[in-house]
């Protein structure tokens, strides 16, 4: 609905740049999908490198027997930004996604916000970005093979940004629904990957140096056993994200050396939710200062309990940002109540009586 004729103009810090879908899509394309993984994952590693100078809590879940809906919230104190972010793995049944999003950035100094946007193909983005960011310090060096299991909407930014940063040239594809591969091999023909469709878990983990599981059910699942996985494998493991949702048998933790985004999250959501309170993990964030060691051998298992952290979508909020000062894909969205005189908001009402 358009303002009344004689409303006062409002001014500039009342609009909000928006970015929909249709803008995201072609941001993505100016930019290059490739190009933009590897900006969003220097731009998250650069925040987790300043880890300390955020404010961190454990994402706020709502619950119910169909799914989650989560609100992630964080600041570096100059910016805050928060997600609104579900996850429904019935959802495809009905046609509809597993995981949808939008969020928003704003000043901390005014507490006016400057950002609002999609967010469902930024997650994709920006999940696919931490995992290869991940895999770029933990994987075996030289790592070609990827076994990625679970061929959702997920699955090819996933395999996308292997590619772009650790340099993935075959994918090993198993889902328990064929059309989900099928989908995959022809989006990601041609794109510089050798595909290879596999009938069960295990074949599609053979040769893989890294494997993904990313899968969606609302349940503990056993994606992996123990006697899958070799010595020196990486495993990224992104699918489970949710209390009672778990992808990997714990005796594989067991044998693993865990790297976690935020402790208090990952206990509550992520495979370690299996082990006890004091089970060792390895921080992220203290790997990329370098304050302690990564992967330090070739028979090590390394595995990245990724459930998505708030400061990753902060990183790529901030990132948006920043690139819409040369691609203008946005729209000015008048979203905040702004009068001239800030103590006459009723006044600005008023004055706005529709003519007639
Ligand atoms: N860690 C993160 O930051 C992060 C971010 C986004 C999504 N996720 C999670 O990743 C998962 C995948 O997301 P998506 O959007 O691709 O979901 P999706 O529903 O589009 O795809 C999930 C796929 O998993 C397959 N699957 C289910 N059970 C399986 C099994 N036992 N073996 C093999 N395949 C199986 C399904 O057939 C489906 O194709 C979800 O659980 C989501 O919550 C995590």
């Amino acid at each position: 609905m358009s303002a009344p004729s004689n409303a006062p103009a409002a001014s500039d810090l009342a609009y909000i740049r928006f970015v929909s879908v249709e803008n995201m899509m072609k941001l993505v394309h100016s930019i290059g999908v490739e190009t933009m993984l590897k900006d969003l994952a220097r731009y998250i590693e650069d925040d987790f490198r300043r880890w300390e100078k955020f404010d961190k809590t454990p994402r706020v879940a709502s619950h119910s027997t169909e799914g989650v809906i989560e609100l992630m919230p964080t600041s570096d104190g100059e910016d805050y930004g928060f997600k609104y972010v579900n996850g429904h793995p019935k959802n495809t049944k009905e046609g509809l996604q597993t995981v949808t999003a939008f969020g928003l950035l704003a000043r901390v100094s005014t507490g006016y916000p400057e950002l609002l946007t999609e967010m469902t193909l930024l997650t994709a983005l920006r999940t696919a970005a931490t995992s290869a960011m991940v895999a770029s310090h933990l994987a075996p060096k030289g790592s070609k093979v990827m076994a990625m299991i679970g061929n959702g909407a997920q699955s090819e930014f996933q395999a996308t940004a292997m590619r772009a940063l650790c340099g993935i040239d075959t994918l090993r594809l198993y889902d328990i629904d064929r059309a989900a591969t099928d989908k995959v091999v022809r989006n990601l023909t041609g794109k510089g990957f050798e595909l290879v469709p596999c009938a069960t878990p295990e074949e599609a983990i053979q040769g893989a140096q890294i494997i993904t599981t990313c899968t969606a059910d609302k349940q503990y699942a056993t994606i992996l056993t123990d006697n899958m996985v070799g010595a020196g494998q990486h495993i990224n493991a992104i699918g489970g994200d949710c209390p009672g949702k778990t992808e990997l048998h714990k005796d594989i933790l067991a044998r693993s050396d865990v790297f976690v985004e935020y402790p208090p999250q990952t206990r509550i959501e992520g495979e370690i939710q299996q082990m006890p309170e004091d089970f060792p993990v390895t921080e992220m964030w203290q790997v990329i200062t370098g304050a302690v060691p990564g992967r330090t051998n070739d028979r090590q298992i390394t595995l990245f309990d990724g459930v998505g952290f708030a400061i990753e979508d902060f990183s790529a909020l901030r990132y948006l940002r920043d690139k819409l000062r040369d691609h203008p894909f946005y729209q000015e969205l008048d979203i905040i109540a702004d009068p001239d005189d800030p103590r006459d908001l009723f006044g600005m009402l008023e004055r706005a009586v529709p003519n007639g």
